[in-house]
């Protein structure tokens, strides 16, 4: 029995359309990219039908870190669920023991505690719940044009586009400028529970923060006693050459949250990070919150493996000689593309590319995908694509994909008479 390919290309579209979403098959049959997400390894994943072949270079924004189909992390699931299964979210576990002692050892200052879940969103609805539980406070700050999730907090720390549809956005939820610290002061009072921003707002185009933005941040958190939440489900686990990206900017959050690739692209898991004394908070009813799957017993050993590969010294030098490559290869088409390149907008291998106007991020996001390379552009931002490549990814590939970006800009400024 194979799970790919096992049909013809118009099928799987049309069976896919039919029951599970025509907007989706819609679109894509629009904008030309008639891809069927079929077998798929380290940096590559291939049509099911076809031999067209990409680069992920898109990753879901860092699911697959470690490349696709991981062999170390294959292995440990085999074995893992040759033992385990769910487990019980209820009752003592070993393995969520094991994991969560993991992530205060790799976590910085006193971030001891660890609520496991399963999807990015509901680790953000956790934080935020804790914020507001702790402090009894209401107030919720985030960015414009930042993205935390589609649940129900996280969503309403969002755009106006995304949550509009489906009634009044909960009470306390404010959003300001990134990057203004003038904004975040004025928004910042009494009455707030928490500042929440990711490290690196990738869906608003990865605008890099100031060197001292989170710790002006934190500071007025403190002043205000107010917590600070960082969302590192994109930039965490080696994506900007540390462990955690706020660690390139010298602060400790108060609470964190992981997701994307600690699930090693092949487990879901996600994780809200937080001292001992916050922790206090849930002493009162240590079950005010559950989630049946979070931190699945059988998805622990995955995530353990995915955390002693990212926290090895040789893996994160590699991914700061990988940024190393991307910086010096974009230095030299920004010089070749005037026209249509501005910036690479980098920290590590989180990376953007800015380009001229709105129109050109979904036009190089096809012209990528004609020259074998998936990226997407930032959907709150289209003048930026999100750039993303596997960490594992070695030098040559890193080299033969910059090459193949500079045909994609060619091809882009061909189609917007740039
Ligand atoms: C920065 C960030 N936070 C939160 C989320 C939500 O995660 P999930 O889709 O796993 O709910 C995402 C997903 O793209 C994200 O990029």
């Amino acid at each position: 029995m194979h799970y790919i390919g096992n049909d013809v290309k118009d099928n799987i579209i049309n069976r896919f359309s039919s029951h599970v979403s025509s907007g989706k098959a819609d679109f894509f049959k629009r904008v030309g990219i008639d891809f069927v997400f079929g077998s798929r390894q380290g940096a590559y994943v291939w049509d099911a039908v076809s031999s067209k072949r990409l680069i992920n270079c898109h990753c879901n924004g860092g699911v697959f870190n470690l490349g696709h189909r991981n062999p170390e992390i294959v292995d440990v699931l085999k074995k893992s669920i040759d033992e385990l299964d769910i487990g019980n979210h209820h009752l003592i576990s070993e393995m969520r023991a094991c994991l969560g002692e993991k992530m205060a050892e790799l976590s910085p200052g006193d971030l001891s505690h660890t609520v496991f879940g399963v999807g990015g969103g509901e680790a953000i609805d956790l934080a935020i719940k804790l914020a507001r539980g702790y402090t009894r406070k209401i107030n919720i700050i985030s960015a414009k044009g930042g993205y935390h999730g589609h649940t129900g907090l996280s969503l309403a720390t969002g755009d106006a586009q995304y949550r509009d549809p489906f009634g009044p956005n909960p009470e306390g939820f404010i959003q300001v400028p990134f990057n203004s610290k003038e904004a975040l002061e004025q928004a910042v009072d009494e009455n707030t529970a928490a500042v929440i921003f990711e490290t690196v707002p990738a869906t608003d185009g990865m605008p890099i923060p100031q060197k001292d933005y989170f710790r002006f941040a934190l500071d007025l958190c403190q002043k205000n006693g107010a917590l600070l939440i960082l969302d590192e489900i994109q930039t965490g686990l080696g994506r900007t050459g540390t462990i955690w990206g706020f660690e390139n900017f010298g602060v400790v959050p108060d609470i964190f949250v992981t997701g994307k690739g600690l699930s090693g692209g092949i487990y879901p898991m996600s994780a809200t990070c937080f001292s001992a004394e916050l922790e206090t908070f849930f002493n009162k009813n240590p079950f005010i919150h559950i989630s049946t799957f979070g931190g699945a017993e059988a998805g622990c050993p995955v995530a353990l493996t995915v955390l002693e590969i990212t926290s090895r010294p040789e893996f994160l030098d590699h991914v700061q000689k990988l940024a190393d490559i991307f910086h010096q290869g974009f230095a030299a088409l920004q010089k070749k593309h005037p026209a249509i390149l501005v910036n690479l907008r980098q920290l590590g291998l989180m990376m953007g590319i800015e380009m001229v106007n709105e129109h050109c991020g979904p036009v190089l996001t096809k012209a990528l995908f004609d020259n074998g390379v998936l990226s997407v552009y930032a959907n709150n931002n289209p003048k930026v694509s999100q750039f993303l490549p596997p960490l594992i990814m070695d030098s040559d590939l890193a080299k033969e994909t910059i090459q193949r970006v500079d045909k994609s800009l060619e091809d882009t400024k061909t189609m917007l008479d740039l």
